[in-house]
């Protein structure tokens, strides 16, 4: 399909979505809650792939309802009932990470599967230390690979220290999670920080999070529910709307009631580094997390190399950031982010395989690629018809979008991105839609 001309100025403010990270935790925590009573949770994320983690707590009894402006989880505890069929993850490695824990802990076996791109992505990381625990779990390539079958244990073993070797919020939060069956601790560290949503979501549900002398870290205590919780604006969808901003002529994007724990804002950051005419401000705290708003206007851009602790601070929004970079000065780099490989596609491959559809000439390493900007005046330059391939991944056909828009040329995507985007953003193109202005 060709990318459609909407305007080259954008303006105006959005509210968008909850976060998609947050939703799967607020999600999964109410349905382990004890006490039978109810959570109305607001602003939960519409993405595919929460509805996915949802599907697969409601096959395990749990039951959620759409409800007034919300929706309404009855808390199950900590033993599900047993599912009549596959448990199907569809694109969502949170979820296969997160139920792998928790599938492992119950008193009845199950299978575990996902759709072709999270059958080719690691399980390994979170299979093996489970296994440690004493799970039950068998897959292809040993467990590295779904569908996975668990043999329920009902119990872990705990009393053991996991120190990850990549920064992983997925593998840290299951590994927190398994905490729930373990009469021991069960304690994690990673090498550098991720996103820790899941620290400062557990005390909203009365579990403590504690940290021991050597930095490990595990929880105490089961999960009760707060009865409400509202999901603050998912701050990786914002992150596209604030590229038009950036990105459009005379353009300005305010994006309000966002997350903006600064686990999150390594995109805001690296605007910010390149001269990006980007402002933030937290004006509360809700449900433990950081919100406020964030505004985004036209800019000149200079490239620069980013690598380090930044990268799974800005990890998910690698890609929305390289395409900026082609309306920079100078070269762009972006090093030690090897795991930008095993995402919903190999995204370090899917990068520079579109650079070079534009015409840029790409170095490819492999933690990471470096280019030269095209300078401000990249959108003339690209002024001819570019074939450009989401490889099934929403964040890069979301990436294409937003080029599509900005440059003078005309952009063909090969597949059908409105059902890719959906994956995390399905109300995108409205969001999109309600921020171009008619010249
Ligand atoms: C996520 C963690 C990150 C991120 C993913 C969501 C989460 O993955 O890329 O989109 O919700 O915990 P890793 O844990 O693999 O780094």
């Amino acid at each position: 399909m060709e990318v459609p001309k909407l305007s080259k100025t954008f303006r105006g403010k959005v509210k968008v979505r909850g976060d998609k990270s947050i939703s799967h935790r607020v999600i999964v925590l109410s349905g382990l809650s004890e006490g039978n009573t109810k959570i109305k949770i607001y602003n939960l994320s519409s993405a595919d792939d929460v509805k996915r983690t949802a599907n697969i707590l409601s096959e395990l009894g749990v039951e959620i309802k759409e409800a007034k402006g919300c929706v309404e989880v009855r808390c199950k505890g900590l033993y599900l009932n047993s599912p009549q069929s596959v448990l199907y993850a569809g694109n969502s490695g949170t979820t296969a990470r997160i139920f792998s824990a928790i599938l492992s802990a119950q008193k009845f076996p199950s299978v575990l599967d996902g759709d072709e791109s999270l059958r080719k992505r690691p399980m390994g990381r979170v299979v093996k230390p489970l296994r440690e625990l004493g799970a039950k779990i068998w897959g292809k390539n040993n467990g590295d690979h779904l569908p996975l079958i668990f043999d329920g244990i009902g119990k872990f073993g705990g009393g053991k220290n996991f120190l990850l070797s990549v920064p992983s919020a997925q593998v840290k939060t299951a590994l927190l999670f398994a905490n729930f069956w373990s009469d021991e601790p069960i304690k994690v560290k990673e090498p550098s920080p991720s996103r820790d949503h899941t620290e400062r979501i557990l005390p909203i549900f009365s579990v403590n999070v504690k940290k021991d002398e050597d930095g490990f870290i595990f929880c105490e205590g089961k999960p009760i529910s707060p009865g409400v919780f509202n999901v603050p604006g998912d701050i990786s969808s914002a992150s596209f709307l604030l590229a038009l901003g950036v990105l459009g002529e005379n353009s300005e994007v305010e994006v309000y009631d966002v997350l903006l724990n600064p686990t999150r804002t390594g995109f805001i950051q690296a605007l910010k580094s390149m001269g990006g005419d980007v402002e933030f401000c937290v004006e509360r705290e809700e449900g433990g997390e950081q919100v406020g708003k964030v505004v985004a206007k036209s800019s000149f851009l200079k490239a620069k190399e980013f690598k380090g602790e930044i990268i799974p601070l800005m990890i998910d929004e690698v890609p929305i950031l390289s395409f900026v970079a082609v309306f920079s000065d100078g070269v762009f780099c972006v090093r030690d982010a090897k795991e930008l490989r095993v995402k919903e596609t190999d995204r370090i491959h899917a990068i520079c395989h579109n650079l070079r559809a534009l015409g840029i000439d790409v170095e490819e390493y492999e933690d990471g690629f470096s280019f030269e900007g095209l300078g401000r005046d990249a959108a003339k330059k690209l002024k001819n018809e570019y074939y450009l391939k989401s490889f099934g991944d929403h964040r890069i056909a979301m990436s294409i979008f937003v080029l599509g828009c900005i440059i003078d040329g005309k952009i063909f995507v090969d597949d059908d991105i409105k059902s890719v985007v959906s994956v995390s953003y399905p109300e995108f193109f409205s969001d999109v839609k309600s921020l171009s202005v008619k010249v």
